[in-house]
């Protein structure tokens, strides 16, 4: 019997996909500095920038940075991840090779001081105002600021893909957490079972926005991550009663 014959188009896809895994890959070392914001608890740097809201319920925890804009890039940059390490100071810990963050915020240029004194995030300077906690794994925070290496990594995330939903009727807005690989994405649809794939619009950091919210209907998404140009979609991620408030988990993601 010819058995090869029975499958269908969406059958071989499914058996040829590992073979089109994309890996996110390293960037190379590069210099840059490291600042730290905020307390040991890490507390001010919850509902930042790129809206992650509690970073711990949300699986981020403290070890975050706030990125220069130059590396913020409008919000496309939240989620990704990078490893630092200090670098050639009397403040750096020995045997601490690097430690590993998250970009959950931005540090906004102050152009009431100098780039080279205190406005650190200023534009086109490249920086990372590191949470006190991050910040105190490489170096001693009474250092204020030290040279660092630092590389673009994947990011290893347990589980897959979340969505938290809010907005309206009228308006869905969706934040994409707990992203792997990359980290990032560039772009984002949402269908209902009853509709084609609808556009959604990059609202603000980590969020993504449609203006016609398909109510009563089950919502799947598709997105595109922004380093590896990967697509996924996250079929049924939220039930047809769907609400906004909830955060919805899928079993995929970014590697
Ligand atoms: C910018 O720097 C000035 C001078 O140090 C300081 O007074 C001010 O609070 C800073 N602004 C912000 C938004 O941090």
């Amino acid at each position: 019997m010819e058995v090869w014959f029975l499958l269908d188009a969406s059958i071989l896809a499914i058996i040829s996909k590992p073979t089109l895994a994309v890996i996110f890959q390293p960037s190379p070392w590069q210099l840059s500095h490291a600042t730290f914001n905020g307390d040991e608890t890490a507390s001010e740097t919850m509902g930042a920038a790129c809206g992650y809201g509690n970073l711990f319920v949300n699986g981020y925890g403290t070890d975050t940075v706030a990125l220069s804009s130059t590396l913020f890039d409008n919000g496309y940059a939240c989620g990704s991840c990078y490893q630092i390490k200090c670098y050639q100071s009397k403040w750096c810990f020995s045997g601490v090779p690097f430690t590993t963050v998250t970009a959950t915020n931005l540090c906004p240029p102050n152009w009431s001081q100098d780039s080279n004194n205190g406005g650190w995030c200023n534009p086109p300077r490249v920086h990372f105002d590191m949470s006190k906690p991050a910040f105190m794994k490489i170096a001693q925070w009474k250092a204020g600021i030290v040279p660092v290496m630092y590389r673009r990594v994947p990011c290893i995330r347990s589980g897959g893909l979340r969505f938290y939903f809010q907005g309206n009727a009228y308006w869905l807005l969706v934040y994409v957490m707990n992203v792997g690989g990359g980290g990032d994405i560039t772009q984002m649809w949402v269908k209902g079972s009853k509709t084609g794939w609808i556009s959604m619009s990059h609202n603000w950091g980590a969020s993504y926005q449609a203006f016609a919210t398909p109510g009563s209907q089950s919502l799947s998404f598709k997105i595109i991550s922004y380093s590896t140009k990967e697509t996924i979609i996250a079929w049924n991620v939220a039930p047809a009663n769907w609400a906004v408030g909830l955060t919805y988990k899928t079993n995929v993601n970014f590697h």
